[in-house]
């Protein structure tokens, strides 16, 4: 396989390879992690700014994209909820708005918007680095990113990993993403546990498929949760939805289903978790099986990492 391009967009988990994940990134996100713990700042970024555009609701990935920075000794400017406080709301395209930061002279663009393909539009005339931070239904390859390296640090190894993707995987981007992200390994199995109506695209099917990751489906959570290494829980993305019926029967986590999970293997969720459907509930968080916290703390470790790799 061709060496990996040096990183400047981060766009869509199929740019990675498997090489560049095992001996570029991860080794760099435990060198975060030890800064971090160490309660280190760098100066990789001394005298440079990135400049943060959130369309969508955030708080893990736009606080610890902040905090990244700041750790990596940058200043971070955000524009928080955009699409009314941008001159989105004027009618200003992506390409627009990009060139108007580029022309601050900022370092680098993190974007997460409504529509797919939003950060692919900014990347097309960026001069700096663009990273998706989500683009609607399309993908999240940071979180990704940092849920594969999460699955890694706890198994110390991808191949052979069997990973229950439950809840709305039809609207849920960071299930594709991570669905892409495992199809680089070997002997991966994915059960993909949703309601009919809300089940895995047939082009994340298509794909694993072709990269040889088995599969198969389900709609019961209880059947598949002894089975799996990794139980990644998602929410219903209830903003993305047109009319399907989400009532979480099946595809929620409860304390007899959990009391099936395998002692070794680990319960994520890239969250918000929600108190409507409850598909993760408060009082099993304390079960050392679920690792919510330790991945969201990923995510600050992977975002340090990967600034440092996109910005010159
Ligand atoms: C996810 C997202 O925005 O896609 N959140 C996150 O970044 N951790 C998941 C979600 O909103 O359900």
């Amino acid at each position: 396989m061709a060496k990996q391009k040096k990183l400047f967009h981060i766009l869509s988990s199929q740019q990675f390879d498997r090489s560049w994940l095992e001996k570029s990134l991860f080794p760099e996100i435990l060198k975060m992690q030890r800064v971090v713990r160490a309660g280190k700042v760098l100066t990789t970024l001394k005298g440079k700014s990135v400049c943060l555009l959130f369309y969508e609701p955030s708080t893990r990935t736009r606080t610890s994209f902040e905090q990244a920075v700041i750790k990596l000794g940058g200043i971070p400017v955000t524009t928080e909820n955009a699409k009314e406080f941008s001159s989105a709301i004027k009618g200003e395209t992506m390409f627009d708005t990009t060139r108007i930061i580029n022309a601050y002279y900022f370092s680098a663009i993190v974007i997460r918007s409504d529509y797919e393909g939003a950060s692919s539009e900014a990347a097309s005339v960026s001069k700096v680095p663009v990273i998706n931070a989500g683009d609607g239904a399309g993908q999240h390859p940071t979180q990704a990113l940092l849920d594969l390296f999460t699955i890694y640090e706890n198994f110390k190894k991808i191949d052979g990993i069997r990973v229950a993707m439950v809840g709305d995987l039809k609207y849920g981007r960071t299930v594709r993403s991570l669905s892409y992200l495992l199809a680089k390994f070997k002997k991966v199995h994915i059960a993909f546990v949703a309601p009919q109506s809300l089940q895995m695209k047939a082009d994340i099917l298509d794909h694993l498929k072709e990269n040889g990751v088995t599969y198969n489906k389900s709609s019961d959570l209880a059947k598949v949760a002894p089975m799996v290494d990794v139980i990644y829980m998602t929410r219903a993305q209830k903003e993305r939805m047109s009319g399907e019926k989400f009532d979480g029967d099946g595809v929620r986590m409860t304390r007899e289903i959990l009391s099936t999970v395998n002692k070794k293997s680990i319960v994520l969720h890239p969250l918000p978790r929600s108190n409507d459907f409850n598909e993760l509930p408060e009082e099993l968080t304390d079960d050392p099986r679920i690792k919510i916290f330790q991945q969201a703390e990923n995510g600050l470790f992977t975002r340090m990492a990967l600034l440092k790799m996109v910005i010159k």
